[in-house]
């Protein structure tokens, strides 16, 4: 369990914890990893794109810790079962989760095959993924009886319907990874795990980069902050949510999207 804070040029540190980063290897997720390097964690990059995360963990190298990247695709239970043990072998304990990983879409319910692929395929990323994951490194931190943090990426598309987006499997993930973070906070409090989640706005990564320029337009003139968010910045606020200084936060949602949903 993180103790309260003893003085500030600590409290906002990682160093020495080991964190797991799904999808560390690109986008948000590499922000976050980065972040974490930066504040002294050493850092499990999981996912698919194994060629992405060995040059993600190359640049990592330059902060001086241990960082290394494990197969997983997070639709796959028994795929991360066998992530999370190879990690664990590796890195002995995990004091942090990021549960990052994730996939949009661009297609309203009616005009989907009859199987609903295209809902399967997000809502296994967005939400199963993410419910595996906790299960399986949630265990073993209740186990180690050292605490722990986990910070769910959200999306503020979890509190809206961003119109003319088709993002119906999307958006309905994200509401739910929101109320999931409320309900593990109160579960696995007592275990001294903490459980936040971040909702990033329009941020730039993989997700966003295809997007039209009109369209990009449009959104920066509805927020506050009149620019896309930077990957470093959701790793900051990753940062502070895993940290000593958060030791009083759980069961958060954290809005990071510039004042975008302010005014639609
Ligand atoms: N960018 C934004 O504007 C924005 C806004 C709100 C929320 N977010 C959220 O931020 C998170 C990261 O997105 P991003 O913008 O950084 O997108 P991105 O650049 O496309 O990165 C997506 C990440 O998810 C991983 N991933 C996807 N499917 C996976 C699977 N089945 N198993 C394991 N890993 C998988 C990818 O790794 P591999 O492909 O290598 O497996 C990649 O690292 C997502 O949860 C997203 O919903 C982003």
């Amino acid at each position: 369990m993180l103790e309260p804070i003893k003085n500030m040029s600590e409290a906002f540190g990682l160093k020495g914890k080991n964190a797991i980063v799904t999808g560390g290897n690109k986008g948000l997720g590499f922000g976050i990893a980065t972040a974490f390097a930066q504040s002294g964690a050493n850092v499990a990059i999981l996912c698919r794109d194994i060629a992405a995360a060995k040059d993600a963990v190359q640049e990592l190298a330059q902060y001086g810790g241990k960082y290394e990247s494990f197969s997983c695709d997070v639709t796959n239970p028994a795929n991360i079962r066998g992530a999370v043990a190879e990690v664990y072998g590796s890195f002995g304990q995990i004091d942090i989760l990021v549960n990052n990983s994730g996939v949009s879409c661009g297609i309203e319910l009616l005009d989907m095959d009859e199987n609903l692929s295209e809902w399967y395929r997000v809502v296994n990323t967005d939400l199963n993924g993410l419910v595996h994951m906790t299960y399986e490194v949630g265990k073993r931190m209740r186990d180690a009886k050292k605490g722990g943090a986990i910070v769910n990426i959200s999306s503020n598309a979890g509190f809206m319907v961003n119109r003319g987006m088709a993002m119906c499997p999307y958006s309905t993930s994200k509401a739910a990874v929101n109320h999931f973070t409320h309900c593990m906070a109160v579960e696995l409090g007592k275990h001294g795990i903490r459980v936040n989640a971040i909702a990033p706005g329009f941020t730039h990564s993989n997700l966003s980069k295809n997007m039209p320029q009109e369209m990009r337009d449009g959104i920066i003139s509805a927020m506050s902050v009149k620019r896309f968010g930077e990957a470093i910045e959701i790793g900051a606020l990753a940062v502070y949510l895993a940290s000593p200084a958060a030791a009083q936060v759980t069961g958060t949602v954290q809005v990071h999207d510039g004042g975008y949903m302010l005014t639609c």
